[in-house]
């Protein structure tokens, strides 16, 4: 099974390129007004599917607040997918030994994942009251059944293989969480990498079953604290510790956010993908991303 992009068959022509002088020519004609007139399909319709983007929405009751809760979490989905798109380009690029370059996504991934937390703000009207006036019509729905926040945890290095279950009858779904979690996280790439940049790591870190989540390591740890010990700007080394630290502390934030959102609009009541709640998630906090990253800095 390999590790993939997922991506939907293309559903429709492709955009038509132009060239500059193109574009030129048609401001020109067009006396500096946007051009008005166009085939049987609009071109931005055609690159972003927004009308179809627009008719994904279905909501189960009549109440005005619940398009926010639905809009919401597609919102997130989206930034979901978006995110894990740029953490397996920095893994390709890491893999590569190109440090500098894995910035780049990285850097996008902590904007995005800024993004996402933004997108909380539209909750935060919302009362216990508000959420009841739908939340049964949601049945057993919950984002706990998001396979897209899975890759994304998995790609980070929070792996619990049991929380593939709920996709084992949904066979391409289920290969595909398969494949992330039989492929090294960000976190394992990155050890790889100080390993092969000549840090002390021991074998075992290296050929450990990646499937299985990352305990700390003290040689993990330690090598954090030498490459932070050189605050030289040619140090990418720790550049690359400060991108995945903001990483690690934006994607907290969406954890710590929903839980917040959670006890805002259903304080201690049981979840509906049938956990105990706020307690179940207060548990899943403890796991955290990228560890050494964090606790080098006693020693720093
Ligand atoms: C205020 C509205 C929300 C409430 C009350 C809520 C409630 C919950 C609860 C109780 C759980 C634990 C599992 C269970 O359902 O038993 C959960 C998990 C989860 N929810 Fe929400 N949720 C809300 C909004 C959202 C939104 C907008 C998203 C975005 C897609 C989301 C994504 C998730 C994810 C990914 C998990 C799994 C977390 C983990 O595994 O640690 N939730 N939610």
């Amino acid at each position: 099974m390999e590790q993939t992009e997922l991506r939907a068959p293309r559903l429709t022509a492709a955009v038509r390129p132009v060239t500059p002088q193109q574009r030129a020519a048609t401001a020109a004609d067009n006396g500096g007004e946007p051009t008005l007139d166009f085939g049987d399909r609009v071109p931005y319709d055609v690159y972003t599917h927004a009308s179809t983007l627009h008719r994904l929405q279905q909501p189960l009751s009549d109440d005005p607040g619940e398009m926010s809760f639905l809009m919401i979490s597609q919102i997130m989905e989206l930034y979901f997918g978006l995110t894990r798109h740029e953490l397996i380009e920095a893994q390709r690029l890491l893999r590569a030994d190109l440090v500098w370059d894995a910035l780049a996504p990285l850097r996008r991934a902590a904007l995005h994942l800024e993004g996402l937390n933004a997108a909380w703000q539209g909750l935060r009207w919302m009362t216990p009251a508000d959420f009841n006036r739908f939340r049964n019509l949601l049945g057993e729905a919950s984002g706990f059944q998001s396979a897209m926040y899975r890759h994304l945890e998995f790609l980070l290095g929070l792996r619990d293989p049991a929380l593939i279950r709920p996709f084992r009858r949904h066979a391409e779904v289920h290969d595909e969480l398969r494949a992330t979690l039989a492929a090294p996280s960000l976190w394992d790439d990155v050890i790889a990498l100080l390993a092969r940049r000549g840090f002390d790591l021991p074998a075992e870190l290296l050929t450990r079953d990646v499937a299985v989540e990352h305990q700390p390591d003290p040689r993990v740890e330690a090598a954090w604290v030498e490459i932070y010990s050189d605050s030289g700007p040619d140090n990418h080394l720790r550049l690359l510790g400060e991108a995945l630290t903001e990483i690690a502390e934006q994607f907290g934030d969406w954890r710590w956010q929903h839980v917040k959102a959670v006890q805002r609009t259903m304080g201690a009541k049981v979840g509906s993908g049938g956990s105990a709640g706020l307690a179940w998630l207060q548990r899943s906090m403890a796991r955290v991303v990228f560890p050494e990253l964090w606790s080098a800095r006693t020693t720093m």
